[in-house]
């Protein structure tokens, strides 16, 4: 458990536990500013990558909040953070977000980056009250076809 806890019941455990659909049931429930479901196997393949950058916060042996991140050895990379709504407010983001930056730190990652979309107040909200501020870079992105075998 990290210091810093929100409550006595919260235990945080890193690395692949379960199946992805526990950490996408709770990013399903957070609604707003995370998509769930259709990036199942990408997510899988993200976690055996970094799994020490998975985390997942639970209360009473139910997941409440969980967070991805990835190093490419230049920048780390905050994705996915939700937090059940009925846990929000209680400081559970931060204290997992904290937990993934000393996980960033024991790595030698100088600096993390992560994308919020515009309409997200909330997420904008609770990235600035972390210190994280928005730069003038702008995201460019291209879908890849799949070669067909
Ligand atoms: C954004 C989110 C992760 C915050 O989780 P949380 O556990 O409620 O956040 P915390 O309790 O650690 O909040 C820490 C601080 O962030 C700010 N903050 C958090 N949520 C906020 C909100 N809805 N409005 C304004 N400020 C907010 C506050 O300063 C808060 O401190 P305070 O409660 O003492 O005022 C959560 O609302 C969520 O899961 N949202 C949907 C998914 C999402 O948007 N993820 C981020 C994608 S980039």
């Amino acid at each position: 458990m990290g210091s810093g806890a929100p409550d006595q019941e919260s235990a945080l455990e890193a690395g692949p536990r379960g199946p992805s659909s526990l950490a996408i049931a709770v990013a399903g429930a957070a609604e707003e500013g995370v998509e769930s479901g259709k990036t199942d196997s990408a997510e899988d393949t993200r976690r055996a990558r970094d799994p020490e950058l998975f985390l997942v916060a639970e209360a009473y042996s139910d997941v409440v909040a969980v967070v991805m991140g990835t190093y490419d050895g230049r920048r780390g990379w905050i994705l996915r953070l939700a937090v059940h709504p009925a846990h929000r407010r209680q400081g559970i983001a931060g204290w997992l977000v904290h937990e993934l930056e000393n996980r960033f730190r024991s790595l030698g990652c100088p600096r993390v980056n992560l994308l919020v979309m515009p309409d997200n107040l909330a997420g904008l909200r609770f990235w600035q009250a972390l210190g994280y501020l928005p730069l003038p870079d702008v995201l460019c992105s291209k879908p890849l076809q799949q070669a067909t075998t």
